[in-house]
């Protein structure tokens, strides 16, 4: 059975979308986080989400399976039709179709929002995300070389980017 859509996260999934989270946060680069985020954090980020700032997550059978985000590029006004996209799906369920749902629905609103550009910026080794974004779109905007360091490792980041 399909699973619903992705719908608005709200501080009582805090906990769950951590579950997911920090699971990245210890173990890949796919967030160069290095120290797990709490749920007093993360229900205090949802809190304070604005509703152009949509945190959602995707269930499966009654359990969040993934979530995804648009957050804010840069502070700085002159970026506000500008938005960052991130999603992240539970590791013991890729490659079942959740990434490309999450990040769809995310682009639908994205659009129905105004926004003009989505920007995505993604560790070199998150080829998974790399892949579906392109998929959908996004092309390569460029390459800051060797700005991350995780797990003894210097990291290059990639910009994605998507115009309406
Ligand atoms: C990136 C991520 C969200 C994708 O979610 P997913 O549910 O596994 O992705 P989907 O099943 O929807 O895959 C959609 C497409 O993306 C591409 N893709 C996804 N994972 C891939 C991988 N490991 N290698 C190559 N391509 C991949 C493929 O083109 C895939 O289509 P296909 O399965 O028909 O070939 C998930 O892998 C994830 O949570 N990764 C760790 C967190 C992360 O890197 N987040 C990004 C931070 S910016």
């Amino acid at each position: 059975m399909n699973p619903p859509p992705p719908r608005l996260a709200t501080a009582a999934d805090a906990e769950a979308i951590n579950a997911i989270y920090n699971h990245y946060v210890r173990t890949s680069t796919a967030t160069f986080q290095v120290e797990d985020e709490t749920t007093e954090e993360r229900a205090g980020e949802l809190r304070a989400r604005p509703a152009h700032q949509p945190m959602t997550v995707l269930e499966a059978e009654d359990e969040v399976i993934g979530w995804g985000a648009l957050s804010p590029f840069q502070s700085r006004c002159a970026y506000r039709d500008t938005v960052e996209l991130t999603a992240y799906v539970r590791h013991d369920s890729h490659r079942r179709g959740h990434g490309r749902i999450i990040v769809q629905d995310l682009l639908a609103r994205a659009r129905s929002l105004g926004y003009h550009a989505i920007v995505a910026v993604s560790c070199e080794e998150s080829v998974g995300m790399i892949r579906l974004l392109k998929s959908l779109g996004f092309a390569e905007a460029g390459c800051l070389r060797q700005v991350g360091r995780k797990f003894g490792r210097r990291l290059d980041v990639i910009y994605l980017q998507l115009l309406f």
